[in-house]
């Protein structure tokens, strides 16, 4: 199977693939940077740098570090730099890839389901800071992303269900066939993400810079989801947890706002309930640190809060100007 997404950049060609036919497509001259954990699952001749596993390695100091070691290889502009690993590893080997020598070829080659149907295209790499995620970054579309989803029998279950967060928001906001293919659980994953990167491939060629509103839509369940990882300081929910809750909110608060039709939160509940994902959280009912949290979301536009809400099931739009009470409504109800 392949894909190609056209940016205004480069297109980025998708291919899935054997692991076993992994090495022979990474060229001699690429450098791979991955973490301590995923290192150890795949073997190649290629030089490495490894960074700790864990999203404090999406970090200004980590950049540093990993750019200072690239470049002591003596490296060129033809030299190759594939991520190889989850979102941590992506963003930041992108950043790098997109700011040294000005820019060099990036590949990616994602290792967590979340990774593979989300992170590894769309072009938004980064870093973290103390002032929050993903504050310093670029927007630098891979040349190529090889899913080898093998890499999946070695992730641990949570991290498994946490991606499956992502696919569940495809089907919700997407083709409403996709929900039930996901409820009959009989697809095989490959199929699965393929779908899902063909959702998030005709979004990214529409609206990369997201100017029209298009892609903010794929951040259904993201602006409550964004505010619970950052109230909680990034701790207790993974992003896939924080954004489960989110979605089974916003589909509240969609219903409220008489946006979204009725009976539709209660679906999503339930689906994602039986992915094993949280659909609540006692600190919804403390609404002022979350409604803080959810200004500095950067949909939000002059103090008013913006959503990805569903019109129904298989459908949404960003709706702007939502006011605070139905916002409080929707997260106590
Ligand atoms: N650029 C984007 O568009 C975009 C989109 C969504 C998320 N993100 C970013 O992605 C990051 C989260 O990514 P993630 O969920 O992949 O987390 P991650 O990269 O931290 O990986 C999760 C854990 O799984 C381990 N792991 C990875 N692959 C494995 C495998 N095959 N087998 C066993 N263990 C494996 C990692 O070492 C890590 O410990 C966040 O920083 C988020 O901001 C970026
Ligand atoms: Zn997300």
């Amino acid at each position: 199977m392949t894909m190609q997404v056209r940016t205004h950049s480069n297109v980025t060609h998708i291919d899935f693939l054997p692991i076993a036919e992994l090495q022979e497509r990474l060229p001699s001259k690429a450098v791979i940077v991955t973490d301590d954990i995923v290192t150890e699952l795949w073997e190649s001749p290629h030089r490495r740098i490894v960074v700790p596993a864990g999203e404090a390695s999406k970090s200004l100091h980590s950049y540093s570090q990993v750019v200072e070691q690239i470049l002591s290889l003596g490296i060129d502009r033809n030299t190759i730099i594939v991520a190889l690993g989850g979102g941590v590893v992506g963003d930041l080997a992108g950043f790098v890839a997109a700011t040294i020598l000005r820019g060099v070829t990036f590949l990616q080659v994602p290792t967590t389901l979340l990774a593979m149907v989300d992170s590894s295209i769309g072009g938004k790499v980064g870093v973290d800071t103390p002032q929050g995620k993903n504050l310093v970054g670029a927007f630098k579309p891979a040349d190529q992303v090889l899913i080898c989803s093998e890499f999946l029998d070695q992730l641990p279950a949570r991290q498994l269900t946490n991606g499956m967060a992502e696919v569940w928001k495809y089907g919700f906001i997407g083709d409403a066939p996709e929900l039930n293919k996901l409820r009959a659980g009989q697809a095989p994953l490959t199929e699965i993400i393929f779908d899902c990167l063909d959702h998030k491939a005709r979004v990214v060629e529409e609206d990369e810079f997201e100017t029209s509103g298009l892609r903010a839509t794929l951040n259904f369940g993201h602006t409550v989801g964004h505010a619970i990882e950052k109230v909680l300081g990034y701790e207790t929910f993974l992003h896939g947890e924080a954004i489960s809750i989110g979605m089974a909110a916003e589909a509240r608060l969609g219903e409220l706002l008489g946006i979204t039709e009725a009976g539709t939160a209660e679906q999503v509940k339930i689906d994602l309930a039986s992915a094993g994902l949280p659909v609540d959280w006692d600190g919804l009912r403390d609404f002022e640190p979350l409604i803080a949290a959810m200004r500095s979301d950067k949909k939000a536009t002059g103090g008013k809060l913006a959503f990805s809400l569903l019109t129904r099931l298989g459908d949404c739009k960003l709706v702007r100007d939502v006011d605070d009470e139905s916002v409080q409504a929707a997260l106590t109800a």
